[in-house]
């Protein structure tokens, strides 16, 4: 319910409803290829099912980016399982503040950490993580079943 949770200082970012599933998936696939996207029966799950929080930024009518972050029960720990932004409308923002927003609510919930997994590759995701305070705490050989970004390898990150 989106009146639940305070939105007001991130404009454009709200909380997905049913009928931003098909943008979402186009996110998705712009994002990750092939094999590596979520099937639409893994982010229908994600996004409505599971105890994900998953945010859309929607700015002049057009959804750029989403997030998803489950927090399990009885954990303190938070869980990014998914971020992408549209190619076009990369770094302009979208992908911090939709951490940031994503954070905020699972703090609200009652989150106390955070932890990630981040293919080696991954340049420019690493880089944001960093500047938002996660820190490598293991590397994971083999974590992917296909190659991201050139490599199988991943970094698992906390903050
Ligand atoms: C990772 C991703 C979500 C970043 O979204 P974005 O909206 O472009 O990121 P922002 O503009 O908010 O940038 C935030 C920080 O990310 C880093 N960053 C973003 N693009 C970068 C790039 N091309 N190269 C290096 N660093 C980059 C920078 O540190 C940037 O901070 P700065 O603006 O102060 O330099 C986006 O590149 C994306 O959708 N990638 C494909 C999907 C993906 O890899 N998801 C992560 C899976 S773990």
């Amino acid at each position: 319910m989106p009146g639940r949770y305070c939105l007001t200082a991130c404009a454009g970012i709200r909380l997905a409803r049913e009928e931003d599933f098909e943008g979402i998936m186009r996110i998705e696939n712009a994002c990750f290829p092939g094999e590596l996207a979520y099937s639409r029966a893994q982010m229908r799950y994600l996004v409505f099912k599971s105890r994900s929080v998953t945010l859309v930024e929607v700015s002049g009518g057009a959804m750029r980016g989403y997030i998803s972050m489950l927090c399990r029960r009885n954990s303190e720990m938070a869980c990014l399982e998914t971020i992408g932004v549209l190619p076009r409308y990369r770094s302009q923002g979208v992908g911090r503040r939709l951490l940031e927003a994503a954070e905020k609510i699972m703090i609200s919930k009652g989150a106390e950490r955070f932890r990630l997994e981040v293919s080696a590759g991954n340049k420019a995701a690493i880089s944001m993580y960093r500047k938002a305070g996660y820190s490598i705490t293991e590397t994971l050989p083999e974590f992917y079943i296909y190659d991201h970004n050139g490599t199988r390898t991943a970094y698992r990150m906390e903050k």
